[in-house]
């Protein structure tokens, strides 16, 4: 056993469960990818660490999506976990255990909670009045109440601020208020809900938060809600709700936000039942086990003050510490859906590699809560120029020195031992920026590795002394530095990149441990290197926000908006259709009549197609394959009932048909000879 394995930590680590109602996008994948990397590290140094999530499945929001899809709230769920998991898997996110909080374990622990909270004297009842849908016979959150601001008078708003004026009230102020859901008009109504009684736990909560176990940012925060004393937390819903009913109330459900968290406990637990570990090693009031929550900073009341209590009441251990994260902005803005840059795990994965989104993310990623920002410009040099130009150059110019003429066997000495001890030293320094999440940090000392690596290489010019006569060992010998050189250069990268890691270890017969001292190859056979890893092209990244354009009916009327973000996304490609669903498509035969390029528009084209009697007008991207030359009068197929969509540059009727990835390679359909405009294909 290894000097790191005796001191091995248990850790249990958990990122934040996401919402069982949409899609995952690259926000979330932030925190995952920040989560997983931190993982991974821990792992290969030795120690036992365990990562689990679920899905957060409970609540209104997904109840009415359920509803709106026909669906049960089980198979809304359901689908939605299953999508979930497809997308972490294509990101490399690599959970011990991804549960559901609408699980066995989860409903237990919940109710053996309420029940030690409630006879620990910190559940209080009482009656309070809140606005109701008559209609639909159910409690309103603010977000379900539309009215008039009753400042601003402006039509429209929300229940708890106006986006016209900025004036925050409470709903029963709004002007003519109606229910978001159903349109009916509000009554106000009495009901029986369930308070934690946090008051009792800020003592405890006041040294928790200050015990230097949270980010100072976040401390400060926190303290500003507990410095005028807590509220009591509303933990419960009136019936109809999605979630757990509480043990003793017909009719009343736990809120969501008091069962998410204890989701965590629950994936562990339903983990320990498969992996053998005993549930209380970790959980425990004396548990010794480390225990990390990697969150967004949008949700730290819940995690650094209702979670603690709620801890300490039922007789658990609290977290080690709490780690924040910001918001992901994209080329410096809010994820915008009408800019594409709503930009969903599957549609990423449909065109590019995950390792270049961990690799961009780690390198912007600090201890710190600041928002990161995701250029998409930059996105593509940084990979390009870091992980292509750099890291893999190195074994790909240096490997055929050794697999051509030297069988692969490696040089028996090191050439420059120093170069070597230097990247071996960094190697704690290293370390520690992954333990503090500094990972911008440690990725700048490793690419410090990489350039020292490719000037030695250039300095010592190995193509040249290649060919001269009797360099033969000093040429293996300048290519075997390089090659331990990206040796350890991967070691280091392999919590970001596993894959290009695995590719790696193949290419080097060797595996990337970050054990003990990390030795280097001597007398050693390589494969013969083959590319671990291409360019990103900008086109991909373009043909990314297209769709994510393209994924949004632009024209959707305010109020849809809202809910629109609720909606789960539609399966990927459905795998059977039936023929009905083919029928309502309406594809034509279209002459493109008319073709020209668009000012301003990267990648569009306008074009005007003629159906025989009727035009229609189609902005379509295939500006990168097609000039307007190139069309005018050529036959094509047409989509010629999708619904019309407003675009910056005017309205698109409908959408010609193309294959390819993108780029320059996009080829529209043509007909073959006779067929006329305005024929129907079927
Ligand atoms: N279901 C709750 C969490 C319960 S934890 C017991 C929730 N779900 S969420 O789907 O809205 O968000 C999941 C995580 O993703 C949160 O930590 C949230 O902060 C994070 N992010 C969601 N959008 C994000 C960005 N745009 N950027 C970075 N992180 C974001 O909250
Ligand atoms: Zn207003």
């Amino acid at each position: 056993m290894s000097e790191q394995n005796k001191t091995a930590r248990k850790i249990l680590v958990t990122s934040a469960l996401p919402y069982a109602n949409g899609s995952l996008h690259l926000g979330h994948l932030l925190e995952t990818i920040q989560t997983d990397i931190w993982v991974r590290f821990q792992k290969q140094r030795g120690h036992q660490c365990t990562y689990v999530c679920a899905d957060d499945a409970h609540g209104t929001a997904i109840m009415l999506t359920a509803e709106k899809n026909g669906l049960t709230p089980e198979q809304q769920i359901a689908n939605v976990k299953a999508e979930h998991e497809k997308d972490f898997d294509g990101f490399l996110i690599d959970f011990d255990n991804y549960h559901s909080t609408h699980s066995d374990e989860n409903k237990t622990l919940s109710e053996d909670f309420y029940k030690k909270l409630r006879a620990n004297g910190h559940i209080a009842s009482r009656e309070i009045t809140q606005l109701f849908d008559p209609e639909k016979e159910l409690f309103l959150a603010d977000r379900y109440i539309k009215g008039s601001c009753p400042k601003c008078k402006t039509d429209d708003q929300y229940g708890d601020n106006c986006e016209a004026c900025g004036a925050t009230y409470s709903p029963a102020d709004l002007i003519n208020p109606k229910s978001a859901i159903s349109g009916a008009t509000p009554v106000e109504k009495q009901s029986t809900h369930y308070f934690l009684t946090l008051a009792s736990f800020e003592d405890m909560l006041k040294e928790w938060t200050q015990s230097g176990r949270l980010q100072p940012q976040i401390a400060n925060k926190l303290n500003e809600w507990l410095e005028p004393g807590l509220q009591e937390w509303d933990i419960s819903r009136d019936a109809p709700y999605f979630g757990f009913e509480i043990p003793d109330a017909p009719g009343k459900y736990f809120y969501v936000w008091l069962d998410a968290p204890i989701g965590y406990m629950a994936s562990f637990q339903n983990y320990c039942q498969k992996a053998g570990i005993d549930f209380n090693d970790y959980w425990g009031a004396d548990s010794e086990a480390e225990l990390y929550h990697f969150i967004g900073k949008d949700i730290i009341n819940f995690h650094g003050l209702f979670w603690p209590a709620m801890l300490e009441s039922a007789g658990y251990r609290k977290p080690t510490a709490i780690f924040a994260h910001g918001f992901l902005t994209v080329n410096q803005q809010k994820m915008s859906k009408s800019r594409g840059t709503f930009i969903k795990a599957q549609t990423y994965l449909e065109h590019l590699d995950a390792e270049y989104l961990r690799y961009y993310y780690a390198a912007k990623l600090s201890a710190a809560v600041d928002d990161i920002d995701l250029n998409l410009t930059d996105f593509v040099q940084r990979v390009n120029s870091d992980l292509v130009g750099k890291v893999i150059n190195i074994a790909s110019r240096s490997a055929k020195f050794i697999t051509k003429k030297h069988d692969g066997i490696m040089a028996d000495q090191l050439d420059n031992p120093e170069l070597w001890q230097q990247g071996v030293s960094k190697g704690e320094e290293i370390a520690n920026y992954f333990e503090q999440r500094e990972y911008s940090k440690a990725l700048r000392e490793i690419m410090a590795l990489a350039d020292a690596t490719n000037e030695y290489f250039d300095s010592q010019e190995p193509w040249a002394l290649a060919k001269q006569a009797g360099q033969e060992q000093k040429v293996l010998a300048i290519s075997s530095q390089c090659i331990n050189m990206f040796r350890l250069i991967m070691t280091y990268l392999k919590p970001i990149l596993p894959v290009t890691a695995a590719k790696a270890e193949a290419f080097l017969n060797s595996d990337l441990l970050w054990v003990d001292e990390i030795q280097p190859l001597l007398g050693h056979h390589i494969n013969k290197f083959k590319p671990m890893m291409s360019r990103i092209e900008m086109d991909k990244v373009d043909a990314i926000v297209e769709a994510s354009k393209e994924e949004q009916a632009v024209a959707a009327p305010k109020a849809e908006k809202k809910a629109k973000k609720q909606k789960p996304a539609e399966p990927a490609t459905p795998s059977e259709i039936e023929f009905e669903d083919f029928a309502k498509v309406d594809l034509r035969i279209a002459e493109i009549v008319n073709a020209e390029h668009v000012e301003g528009a990267d990648k569009l084209l306008k074009l005007t197609l003629s159906l025989g009697e009727e035009q229609k007008q189609v902005f379509a991207g295939i500006k990168s394959a097609y000039g307007p030359e190139d069309l005018i009068g050529k036959l094509t197929v047409m989509v010629a009932n999708l619904k019309p969509r407003k675009m910056r540059f005017g309205m698109s009727e409908g959408m010609v048909l193309a294959a390819g990835p993108g780029g320059e390679d996009i080829w529209l359909l043509e007909p073959h000879k006779g067929a006329q405009a305005g024929m129907r294909v079927k």
